[in-house]
């Protein structure tokens, strides 16, 4: 650090111990009854990750967020207990500092989209009253520790993006009030320690793992369930047929399942998906009438499969359908064009007579996607006559597990 940079840091750490140091809760005890100063500890961590605090003449409990942006406080008057610390995406380095672990009363510890390396401090379990814990995007590695089953209040967990391995501790089914559980892109294994009363959980993100063994039947259980995420692991299939106690399921992406033909009847009741992606699943038969209920499916990923029959002329009833994908099965006959609705944008029908041999050099990594468009003329479709398709280019390998990036082309076909 330059000197300029150091006077500067220093200048504002004075000041903010002269302008805060009566307004923070003055001492706060901890088990070994030791007196540890918030304000100290927030002002070490601040030091360490080279954030600046805003001088004020006011209590922090008097400071509105934009202020403020980096620590809340829960006030008693204007004495401020740390409640809120959110470091996202401030491109902090090194380890996960153990000062930290001793703000006690802190709900709510973001410290997402930054460069943190090290594993999770077993501290953690000091941190009783958190409800969020945010750490996605970093470079975290390492087991998850077991303490984090010592958070009993937790409602949020994200350790998305980072690079922690080994199994999970069986503590996470400690977690009895987690809504939103992210544990997606890391590398880790074994299995989902989840227990069948979390039934809290909304939200459920396990995609691009190592994790082996049958997709856990457990996850039958969190019938509170809305979006549910599982591909790119070495899960093995079925699909368990309790799954189709989900009903409130909004989005469903399951993918890459080995083993164990599926069939698609547990969605019987599913129908409030608006999002449904069974890509490589190992899925047997036909597409179930059942289907022309999901009216409020936007995107439908079907690829990689063994459905078989022909595509059904009462998909047309899917009217909110913008995306829909079926190559790569054992589909049969001609493609009902009925279906080729206004909202429909992209579509993939290689395997039907609509198949597009020119264009399509589907690979597991990318695939075509033809598009109609207003250029659609119905009937010369398939004749010799001059149609412009619009063909997108897609990326579909789990680097962007929201939605495909695609890449417009056009073909003119003579
Ligand atoms: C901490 O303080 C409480 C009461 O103030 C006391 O009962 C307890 O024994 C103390 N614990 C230790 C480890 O000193
Ligand atoms: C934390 O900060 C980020 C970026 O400033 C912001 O998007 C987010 O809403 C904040 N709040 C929480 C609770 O993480
Ligand atoms: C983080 O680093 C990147 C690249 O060096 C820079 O563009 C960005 O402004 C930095 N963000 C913050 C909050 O300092
Ligand atoms: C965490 O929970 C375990 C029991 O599940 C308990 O033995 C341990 O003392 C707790 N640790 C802390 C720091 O509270
Ligand atoms: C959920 O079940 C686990 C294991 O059976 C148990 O330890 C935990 O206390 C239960 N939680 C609730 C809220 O019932
Ligand atoms: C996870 O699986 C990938 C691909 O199969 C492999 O390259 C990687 O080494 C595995 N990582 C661990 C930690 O097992
Ligand atoms: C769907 O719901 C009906 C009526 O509640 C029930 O009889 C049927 O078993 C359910 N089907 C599946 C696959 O869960
Ligand atoms: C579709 O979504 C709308 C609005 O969210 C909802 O009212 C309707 O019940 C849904 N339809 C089905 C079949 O779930
Ligand atoms: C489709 O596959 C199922 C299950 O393998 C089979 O029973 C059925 O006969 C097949 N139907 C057609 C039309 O090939
Ligand atoms: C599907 O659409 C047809 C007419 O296009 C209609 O008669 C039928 O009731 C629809 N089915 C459902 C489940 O909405
Ligand atoms: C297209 O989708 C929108 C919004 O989902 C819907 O309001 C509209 O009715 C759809 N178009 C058709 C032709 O159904
Ligand atoms: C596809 O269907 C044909 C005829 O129905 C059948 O002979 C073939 O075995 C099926 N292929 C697969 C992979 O199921």
């Amino acid at each position: 650090m330059a000197p300029s940079q150091m006077r500067h840091l220093y200048f504002l750490t004075v000041l903010f111990l002269l302008l805060f140091s009566f307004a923070f809760s003055q001492t706060v005890i901890d088990q070994r009854n030791q007196t540890i100063d918030e304000r100290i500890v927030l002002e070490s961590i601040a030091r360490r990750w080279k954030i600046q605090i805003r001088d004020s003449p006011r209590s922090p409990c008097e400071l509105s967020n934009e202020e403020n942006p980096w620590f809340g406080c829960g006030c008693q008057n204007t004495w401020c207990k740390i409640e809120v610390l959110n470091v996202s995406g401030m491109n902090i380095t090194g380890g996960i500092p153990l000062e930290l672990f001793e703000l006690r009363s802190l709900k709510i510890l973001n410290l997402s989209h930054n460069i943190l390396n090290g594993s999770i401090p077993r501290e953690v379990a000091n941190l009783k009253s958190l409800t969020h814990l945010i750490l996605e995007a970093n470079n975290l590695s390492g087991h998850i520790p077991p303490e984090i089953g010592n958070l009993t209040e937790l409602q949020y967990l994200s350790l998305s993006a980072n690079r922690f391995s080994g199994d999970l501790p069986r503590e996470l089914g400690k977690l009895a009030v987690l809504e939103e559980l992210y544990i997606d892109s890391n590398e880790l294994t074994g299995t989902l320690p989840l227990e069948p009363n979390m039934t809290k959980l909304t939200t459920l993100w396990a995609f691009d793992n190592n994790f082996t063994g049958p997709l856990p039947e457990v996850i039958g259980n969190f019938v509170s369930l809305l979006d549910l995420r599982i591909f790119g692991t070495s899960f093995k299939g079925p699909i368990p047929s309790n799954f189709s106690a989900l009903e409130n399921l909004r989005i469903l992406r399951l993918g890459e399942l080995e083993n164990g033909d599926s069939s698609l009847l547990f969605l019987r009741n599913i129908t409030k998906l608006s999002f449904l992606s069974l890509r490589n699943c190992q899925i047997v038969g036909p597409i179930p009438v059942f289907f022309e209920h999901f009216t409020n499916l936007t995107f439908l990923d079907m690829s990689f499969n063994k459905l078989n029959d022909t595509v059904p002329v009462f998909l047309k009833n899917l009217t909110s359908l913008r995306h829909m994908f079926l190559g790569n099965n054992n589909l049969t006959g001609n493609f009902p064009l009925q279906i080729i609705t206004e909202n429909l944008t992209t579509l993939n029908p290689i395997g039907t007579s609509m198949d597009m041999k020119d264009t399509s050099e589907s690979s597991d990594s990318f695939e075509y996607i033809i598009l109609p468009k207003s250029e659609f003329l119905h009937k010369q479709y398939f004749s010799l006559y001059v149609v412009i398709y619009h063909v997108y280019l897609c990326m579909s390998k789990h680097l962007l597990p929201y939605q495909y990036s695609c890449v417009e082309l056009q073909f003119v076909f003579i």
